[in-house]
């Protein structure tokens, strides 16, 4: 073979040599095929443990209800049985021994997230009751006539 037509071919087997050695230090030992799918198997081993190790942020009602029994079943019997507790209030992990006090998000914008009317063709008839934000309790926060945890119940 002629010169010209060699050297772009060395130059193309130095590089895909150059990378096939920077591979036996950049990939993990544990990359590889585990398991019988070549589709589904191909990833880290470790990476597994890692997401089992992973913390978990939120805990769910029945974490709750140890010691605030009174909130979890204000809500449980109320139209707001579906919201979690923490999307109001946050993530409770390390609540109450490293963190004392959740958030008391008493803004409008808590509720609005969820029943700010949207204008829609229909009317804003949705599945979650909305609201007109410039009319309805204007100035004022949501709570102070609402009981978040049972919004049927008016607050005095
Ligand atoms: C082991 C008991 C315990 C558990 C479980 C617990 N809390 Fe608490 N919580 C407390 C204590 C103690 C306080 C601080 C004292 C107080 O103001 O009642 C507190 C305070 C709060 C406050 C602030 C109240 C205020 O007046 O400032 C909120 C909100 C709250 N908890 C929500 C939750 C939520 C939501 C969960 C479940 C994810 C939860 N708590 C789980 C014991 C607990
Ligand atoms: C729809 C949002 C929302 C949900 C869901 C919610 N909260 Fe609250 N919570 C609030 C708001 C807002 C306040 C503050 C009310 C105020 O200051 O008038 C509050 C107050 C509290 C307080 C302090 C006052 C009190 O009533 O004792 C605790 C404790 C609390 N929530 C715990 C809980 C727990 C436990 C749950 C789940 C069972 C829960 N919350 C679910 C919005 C919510
Ligand atoms: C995550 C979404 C969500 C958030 C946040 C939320 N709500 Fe609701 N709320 C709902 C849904 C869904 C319903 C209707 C459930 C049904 O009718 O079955 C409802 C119902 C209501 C109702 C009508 C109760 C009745 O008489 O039937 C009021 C009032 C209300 N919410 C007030 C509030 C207030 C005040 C806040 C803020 C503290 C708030 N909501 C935050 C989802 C939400
Ligand atoms: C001044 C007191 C007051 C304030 C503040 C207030 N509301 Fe109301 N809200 C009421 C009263 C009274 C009703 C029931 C009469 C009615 O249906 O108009 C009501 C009804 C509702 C309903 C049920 C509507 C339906 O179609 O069934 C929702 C949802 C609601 N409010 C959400 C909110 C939210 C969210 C906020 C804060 C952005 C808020 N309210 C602020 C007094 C208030």
């Amino acid at each position: 073979m002629k010169w010209h037509v060699l050297r772009p071919l060395w130059v193309a087997i130095g590089i895909v040599a150059s990378i096939l050695i920077a591979r036996m230090f950049f990939v993990p030992d544990d990359f590889g095929v585990h398991g019988e799918s070549f589709t589904y198997g191909y990833y880290r081993l470790s990476n597994v443990q890692e997401w089992r190790d992973f913390p978990i942020k939120y805990q769910g009602r029945e974490y709750c209800i140890e010691c605030h029994e009174e909130n979890v079943q204000a809500l449980n019997s109320s139209p707001h049985v579906n919201i979690e507790c923490e999307n109001c209030h946050g993530p409770g992990a390390g609540h109450p021994d490293d963190v004392e006090h959740l958030p008391l998000n008493t803004s409008r914008e808590l509720c609005l997230r969820c029943h700010a009317d949207l204008d829609y063709p229909n009317g804003g008839r949705t599945l979650v009751p909305s609201i007109d934000n410039r009319r309805h309790g204007r100035r004022r926060d949501c709570v102070q006539c609402h009981y978040p945890h049972d919004p049927r119940e008016d607050v005095e």
